[in-house]
């Protein structure tokens, strides 16, 4: 197991990638209306990573074991697709809640992050799904230090999605990132506090849970890629890359645009 810590050249451009995937969820955010489809969403955001930013969209073509080449540039998740949606004719509409998950290329490093965008009136169940979603983010980062471990970051996220009713994916998690886009660690979203690989100063990852308003099992749509609910339940998920500090964390998939902090976590 091979895992990465950054020195500080590298961290400088793992900085820039992760305000540039961010920068991205900015520019599409006025864009994220009822009536546009996801192709539309992930065309705009590929001339903007490409044309504006000259960053590469690590997605198109990105092909670990197993898969075929993922045809688009970003993942576009609705309401029970839990997460690589792949984008398509279908318009939004008012009620959805959607995913965007941005990956960027920039001077061969990687940034990524993903934003829920709530479409008008959505139900109460779906505001609450993804503001506790965004919760366990946090709570998850929050935990984040030298000599932590990954079990601790696991353990809170599990039991506050568990303790309100919720469920987590467990076959999907959070990678360490950097000139690969999913290097080691593996960051599960459930685990032990006390357990795990303790985090030291330099390594970078993602925290990206996934979570469920019912069963936590999946399913995986026959175009290989979108993974979604079994239950057809509504799932939520938002991702920060995190970089390990010598006196706790940075988050850096930051932007002008990027949502506050939850108020436990100033
Ligand atoms: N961005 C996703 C993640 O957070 C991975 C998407 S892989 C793709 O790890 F091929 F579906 F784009
Ligand atoms: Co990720
Ligand atoms: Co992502």
């Amino acid at each position: 197991m091979t895992i990465h810590i950054k020195n500080s050249q590298e961290i400088e451009k793992m900085r820039i990638a992760g305000a540039l995937a961010s920068q991205v969820l900015d520019y599409i955010t006025p864009f994220v209306n009822p009536g546009i489809t996801t192709e539309e969403i992930d065309r705009l955001c590929h001339d903007f990573m490409v044309n504006v930013q000259k960053t590469i969209p690590a997605p198109l073509n990105y092909a670990p074991d197993g898969h075929t080449p993922y045809p688009k540039s970003i993942c576009t998740s609705i309401n029970h697709q839990i997460c690589h949606g792949v984008p398509g004719p279908k318009a939004l509409k008012d009620g959805d809640i959607v995913n965007i998950d941005i990956t960027v290329i920039k001077d061969g490093f990687h940034g990524d992050t993903s934003r829920m965008f709530l479409l008008g009136d959505t139900s109460i169940q779906a505001k609450r799904l993804c503001k506790m979603t965004y919760e366990a983010m946090w709570l998850g980062i929050q935990q984040v230090k030298p000599g932590a471990k990954l079990g601790d970051i696991g353990f809170v996220i599990q039991d506050f999605a568990e303790k309100n009713g919720f469920s987590v994916v467990r076959e999907f998690c959070g990678h360490g990132i950097g000139k690969r886009f999913h290097e080691e660690p593996q960051v599960l979203h459930y685990g032990k506090p006390g357990t795990g690989l303790t985090l030291e100063a330099g390594l970078i990852f993602t925290i990206e849970p996934m979570i469920n308003a019912g069963k936590r099992d999946i399913k995986q749509m026959p175009d290989g890629w979108t993974i979604v609910t079994k239950d057809r339940s509504l799932s939520a998920q938002w991702e920060h890359t995190i970089l390990v500090t010598e006196t706790g964390y940075e988050v850096l998939t930051v932007s002008e645009k990027t949502p506050a902090p939850p108020a436990f976590a100033n």
